[in-house]
């Protein structure tokens, strides 16, 4: 029998999966997907979003990122939870990845959208919403998207916001603090830029949380002003069932610079082991073992455990 191989369209000479979309009560391919120009979200970057994997049948963490997703709304003021039940999104993100598989698309990567509704008119006001909060969960087919073999960081000279300016634990669609961060490490050839918190110390990458390994522990940066990554807290699990300490503290760059391993994570990218950082070799430059071993653990949980789609 051959293997279903789901439709693409091109895009400006690009050939792209034609994967399939929830937006708003529809289930509609990605080339037809549309949404409105006055969406609080186009407007203003007023929404929140959960990146989550399906491995096969299995949506992994899938109740951790949609209660993160929830808790994202809460502090914003989202009114998610009038407008869209916790097991009604539940379905309709298994439902997302039932249609997906059933159309032959593999490595199912989803971004799972809110934002705060359709505006009346332009303006910052939430008080110009006239819509329940706009829902779209975007599927891509996306493999782990770092370098296995080790990904380059620079540090950023822009600082990570903390909870008195914006709260990185709101998982906010509004990246810009961020995006301009990745175009620092992009300018330099590099694939993530370190970004520190206000008192200099590392607070994480533009898109992942950033460990590192010491003298036999894993040391690994505060919560103080990062998202708290689940791929963080499974990695910590990990360590700690393998009798590896875990030391969480403020780190500098300058201990990553002379760590005997460092490595990033993150649901859209898994682990990689960082091989350079500002330019300066980390460790010996190749996975070491601690990031091995914390990889293919993760990896075999990726295996075993999720929601699954029946
Ligand atoms: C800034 C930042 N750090 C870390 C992560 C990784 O979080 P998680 O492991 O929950 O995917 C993300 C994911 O979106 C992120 O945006």
């Amino acid at each position: 029998m051959t293997e279903l191989q789901a439709p693409t369209f091109n895009l400006n000479g690009y050939e792209i999966r034609d994967t399939i979309l929830y937006v708003n009560g529809e289930y509609v391919p990605k080339s037809k997907a549309v949404i409105s120009v006055y969406d609080s979200g186009f407007q203003h970057g007023d929404g929140v979003y959960e990146g989550i994997r399906a491995y096969d049948r299995r949506i992994f963490m899938l109740h951790e990122h949609v209660k993160r997703l929830y808790e994202s709304c809460k502090s914003l003021d989202i009114p998610l939870e009038r407008d869209v039940p916790y097991d009604q999104m539940i379905e309709i993100v298994k439902e997302t990845v039932r249609r997906n598989l059933a159309i032959g698309v593999h490595d199912i990567h989803m971004r799972l959208q809110v934002t705060r509704g359709i505006k009346r008119q332009t303006g910052m006001h939430p008080n110009l919403n006239v819509t329940p909060c706009s829902v779209v969960n975007c599927v891509d087919e996306k493999p782990p998207i770092f370098n296995k073999a080790g990904v380059k960081l620079i540090t950023s000279s822009l600082r990570r916001y903390p909870p008195n300016l914006l709260d990185p634990k709101i998982h906010s669609c509004n990246q810009l603090n961020q995006i301009m961060a990745a175009i620092e490490a992009l300018r330099q050839g590099a694939d993530e830029a370190i970004m520190l918190d206000m008192n200099g110390f590392v607070a994480e990458t533009n898109s992942t949380t950033l460990l590192m390994a010491k003298d036999g522990a894993l040391v690994i940066p505060t919560t103080d002003c990062i998202l708290v990554s689940i791929t963080r807290k499974i990695v910590m699990e990990i360590a700690a069932a393998h009798g590896i300490p875990c030391i969480e503290r403020n780190v500098s760059v300058s201990e990553f610079y002379n760590a005997d391993e460092a490595f990033i994570c993150g649901t859209v990218g898994e682990i990689a082991p960082v091989c350079l950082i500002d330019g300066k070799k980390i460790g010996h430059a190749v996975p070491g073992p601690i990031t091995e071993l914390l990889s293919r653990e993760y990896r075999k949980q990726t295996e075993q455990y999720g929601v699954t789609i029946d």
